[in-house]
């Protein structure tokens, strides 16, 4: 699907509504350029996921970990410029028992597991981003659904 946001509170309000259909062990993919609103939009799921601490990009670490009604994985691929056997082995442990978000997905996609959401944002104006959704019938449905 596809849905145009005009603030970053709309864009965390989808987010929140995708993440109530998600469970430990998914995995989805936010990808878009920088500024794009990806860390926005895993804010959003982190909230309604019960996470209540600060969430930011992971910069010094490739990801953070936190704790909400479930735990919710939070990963950054931005630094990487190859991704390989090591790489997987020091990102799986993040994919365990999580729910897992993957900002810049791209460098890793032949390893990371298979997504139950791609979200893909494009910039269209100061306040506007156009979001692509790609996931199963069930959890576009809870998308649909939300909107006034
Ligand atoms: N409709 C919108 N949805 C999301 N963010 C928006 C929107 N309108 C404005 N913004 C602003 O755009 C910025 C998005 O920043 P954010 O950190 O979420 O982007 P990002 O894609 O994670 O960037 P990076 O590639 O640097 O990690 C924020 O300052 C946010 O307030
Ligand atoms: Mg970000």
């Amino acid at each position: 699907m596809r849905v145009s946001t005009s603030s970053p509170e709309e864009t965390e309000r989808l987010a929140a509504l995708l993440a109530a259909g998600l469970a430990p062990g998914d995995v989805v993919t936010v990808s878009g350029e920088l500024g794009a609103g990806k860390t926005t939009f895993v804010r959003g799921a982190c909230r309604a996921l019960g996470v209540r601490g600060r969430v930011t990009s992971p910069t010094f670490t490739v990801g953070h970990r936190y704790r909400g009604r479930v735990d919710v994985s939070h990963l950054d691929l931005f630094r990487y410029t190859g991704f390989a056997a090591p790489d997987w082995a020091d990102l799986e442990p993040y994919f365990e028992g999580a729910v897992c978000f993957v900002e810049w997905p791209e460098v890793g996609a032949s390893w990371l597991p298979l997504a139950r959401a791609d979200v893909s944002l494009t910039h269209r104006a100061e306040h506007v981003r156009e979001l692509e959704i790609t996931a199963e019938p069930d959890l576009i449905e809870r998308l649909g659904s939300g909107r006034a």
